[in-house]
């Protein structure tokens, strides 16, 4: 476990990580981003971590690869590229620099491991789990297989290395129907996520059995809780990620990956919207969106919220915490990773 009293007196000694609003201002270009969500003294805050991290990323030839439940600073402040699970894991197998930095959790930071293995993969906090990664081991798909002996197993990318060299191919909530739908089988063996496993099997002509996994954000949404909304707030748009319970996403109008979800909105600009995912989500679109009113919920994934800017700058600055995945498993799961994304290629998704 970090040790945060630590952690500030290494960067302390080093960085000048006072707030400043000289800084702020001088920054205030960065600031435009996010200022409908983040306040002045905030800024004045993170800005001085903003400077830091920006400037050392250059000096470690580093990249950090934000995801989409990421806070507003680290998205706009320092993040080279953001986007949903599949782009962050597409983007890993094809940047140049040598320090990947994974502003998201574990998993992520494997597949970008996986699929980079020469390359230097740091995880802020190595404790930035996932429940549904959590949910399942390889001793799981031995089950499942057992149960299903013709069936091919399709595992969300929400899993660890040891999983993913268990299955036969990955999938991400973008992608999820269209590999489903590839697979030569009648029945299909999803994992772990039991709720995206039956959203894909309402939508799809196979027989789909799945893993009893959950997130913990999405999970806590009811149909109720959205029946209630649209009568408390008419005329908003509910938008729901498919990790949210099948009842959850047949009360909502449009369900996506957390790209798909900001495609949604930017496509469709609804006066007022409700995003049924994690609350950061309508943070970090608020400032590019502004004739959109977010209304709530606001239900935090404290796995992708261990994620800091002071957690980054230490990473950075002591190159820990960086990720390893034994070569035999890697070269497993890199087929399962591999075939996901040459697989959504050549269905263009
Ligand atoms: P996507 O970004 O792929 O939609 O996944 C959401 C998620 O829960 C990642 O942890
Ligand atoms: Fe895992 Fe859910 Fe958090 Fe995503 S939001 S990292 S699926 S617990």
């Amino acid at each position: 476990m970090l040790d945060i009293t630590h952690v500030r007196s290494v960067l302390s000694d080093v960085y000048d990580l006072a707030p400043s609003a000289t800084l702020a201002n001088e920054m205030k270009d960065t600031f435009a981003r996010m200022d409908r969500v983040v306040s002045p003294p905030d800024w004045a805050i993170y800005a001085p971590y903003v400077r830091a991290i920006n400037a050392l990323k250059k000096e470690r030839n580093a990249v950090i690869l934000g995801h989409n439940y990421m806070t507003p600073e680290i998205y706009h402040g320092v993040s080279d590229f953001v986007g949903d699970s599949l782009q962050l894991a597409i983007k890993a197998s094809e940047v140049e620099e040598e320090v990947i930095v994974q502003a998201g959790v574990h998993f992520m930071a494997e597949t970008s491991k996986i699929l980079s293995p020469q390359k230097t993969v740091l995880m802020p906090d190595m404790e930035a789990g996932c429940s549904l990664a959590e949910s399942i081991t390889a001793d799981g798909i031995d089950e499942m297989r057992a149960k299903y002996p013709d069936a091919p197993v399709v595992t969300y990318v929400n899993t660890t290395a040891e999983v993913k060299a268990a299955s036969d191919i990955c999938c991400t909530s973008s992608n999820a129907l269209q590999i489903v739908n590839a697979m030569e089988s009648d029945t299909v063996i999803m994992t772990p996520d039991q709720y995206l496993a039956q959203n894909v099997a309402n939508q799809s002509h196979k027989n789909v059995v799945f893993w009893p996994g959950s997130c913990i954000v999405h999970e806590q949404y009811t149909a109720q809780d959205l029946r209630d909304f649209r009568e408390w707030n008419p005329g908003t748009q509910l938008i729901a990620h498919p990790e949210c319970p099948p009842d959850v996403v047949a009360e909502a109008d449009y369900s996506g990956s957390t790209s798909g979800i900001i495609n949604y909105v930017h496509n469709v600009k609804p006066e007022k919207a409700m995003l049924i995912t994690e609350c950061s989500m309508a943070s970090n679109i608020a400032d590019e969106l502004p004739e959109v009113d977010f209304v709530g919920p606001c239900n935090m994934c404290p796995y992708m919220k261990k994620i800091t800017l002071e957690k980054i700058l230490y990473a950075l600055h002591t190159m820990d915490g960086q990720v390893e995945v034994a070569e035999d498993v890697a070269k497993k799961a890199r087929k399962s990773v591999q075939a996901m994304i040459d697989l959504s290629r050549k269905l263009g998704i």
